[in-house]
């Protein structure tokens, strides 16, 4: 087998090898059934208690309260940007949306498609630097919801804390769910696509208030409509089994590692050591402004597209991969998820000071 690398890839991302052994085990025989698991039906006893492990995890690690719905979806984090209104607004109802990054903008895109939308703040003027602060918005008073992306993946920010709104708030959370502590009961819904912080591509986390349940129209398709898995249990239709297991073994794994306490600490730890090499040098230039830094993706750029195209491919030459910055503002971009180890943050500083110093500008 090749020696294992350090992937800084924004997602799918890198998963702790420990899961990725237990994985590897259990797809070809799971728990003694002579079976492998991604075989196995989705209603026998083995695969529920697989689902009820994940989903009691995940309300354990993010405290989440009674009166919410865990759902395993499928359709990527993107479908969520229409199935959130599809099923929260409709004809003259109204939601602020908060508009910092490419994910933001293509929520707000599917939101007009079913009510009215205010976008009170936008940064893609200064091609998404920052996020706001709480008096650069104001949330309509007939808002149903303030909605917004509390990590903003390509451009490297993040919402140091939670926005402030007396209306519920509605997130995307794919990039930094379980990165640290939040209060489940400020928010609606949180939705998050698996495949940075939670295990692999296939499902959708969606954390909804059991009340919005009520919301939809009728109008809307069964499969699309959350009160449709949330009364069966994510089993109305056959779920993204593999991934849905793959997630649960992921959470027991955090858990191990002292849960989301741990998890803010390392990414804290992780991000610093980073930062601390852009803000000592003027070679290396963050995108993000400073109070908007993401402790998870971290975007910077070099004097030049050329030094910039050398560092990735001397740094892929050493083991240090997926650092290319997202093709719409280019650069280089260091996804450090909490399954990324600590050991390769150090590497990439080390390499990073040496590049600078055998490639001066
Ligand atoms: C914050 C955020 N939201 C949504 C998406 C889209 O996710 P998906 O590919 O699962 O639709 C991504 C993908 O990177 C993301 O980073």
């Amino acid at each position: 087998m090749a020696e294992r690398i350090f992937n800084f890839s924004p997602g799918p991302g890198t998963l702790p090898v420990a899961v990725l052994d237990r994985i590897s085990k259990d797809v070809r025989e799971f728990s003694n059934t002579g079976m492998g698991l991604i075989e196995m039906s989705h209603r026998s006893k083995e695969f529920m208690a697989v689902t009820d492990t994940a989903e009691s995890l995940l309300r354990e690690l993010m405290e989440i309260p009674d009166n919410y719905k865990v759902l395993f979806l499928q359709g990527g984090a993107s479908s969520q940007f229409f199935m959130v209104p599809m099923n929260l607004l409709g004809k003259g109802k109204r939601a602020t949306y908060l508009n910092t990054g490419t994910w933001s903008n293509k929520a707000i895109k599917e939101a007009q498609l079913f009510g009215e939308v205010d976008v009170p703040f936008s940064s893609q003027p200064a091609t998404f630097d920052r996020v706001p602060t709480p008096d650069e918005y104001t949330v309509h008073p007939d808002a149903e919801y303030l909605y917004f992306t509390s990590n903003n993946t390509i451009y490297g920010t993040q919402y140091p804390q939670m926005p402030e709104s007396d209306k519920m708030l509605v997130c995307d959370m794919s990039s930094d769910i379980l990165s640290r502590k939040i209060d489940v009961s400020r928010f609606g819904l949180i939705f998050a696509g698996a495949q940075k912080n939670l295990g692999p591509s296939g499902v959708t986390i969606v954390i909804i208030r059991e009340d919005l349940l009520e919301r939809t129209e009728d109008s809307v398709p069964t499969m699309l409509r959350y009160k449709t898995h949330a009364d069966k249990g994510s089993m109305f239709n056959t779920p993204p089994c593999f991934s849905i297991y793959a997630v649960g073994e992921v959470l027991k794994w955090l858990k191990e590692q002292g849960g989301v306490p741990a998890m803010e600490k390392l990414s804290r730890e992780k991000a610093d050591m980073i930062y601390r090499v852009l803000d000592s040098s003027d070679y290396y230039r963050g995108h993000a402004e400073t109070a908007s830094r993401s402790l998870m993706n971290i975007t910077f750029n070099l004097p030049t597209p050329e030094l910039e195209a050398a560092f990735i491919a001397q740094a892929t030459d050493q083991g240090l991969n997926g650092l290319k910055g997202h093709r719409s503002i280019g650069g280089c971009r260091a996804s450090i998820y909490n399954a990324f180890p600590k050991e390769g943050v150090v590497k990439l500083v080390e390499f990073m000071q040496q590049f600078q110093k055998d490639n001066p500008a």
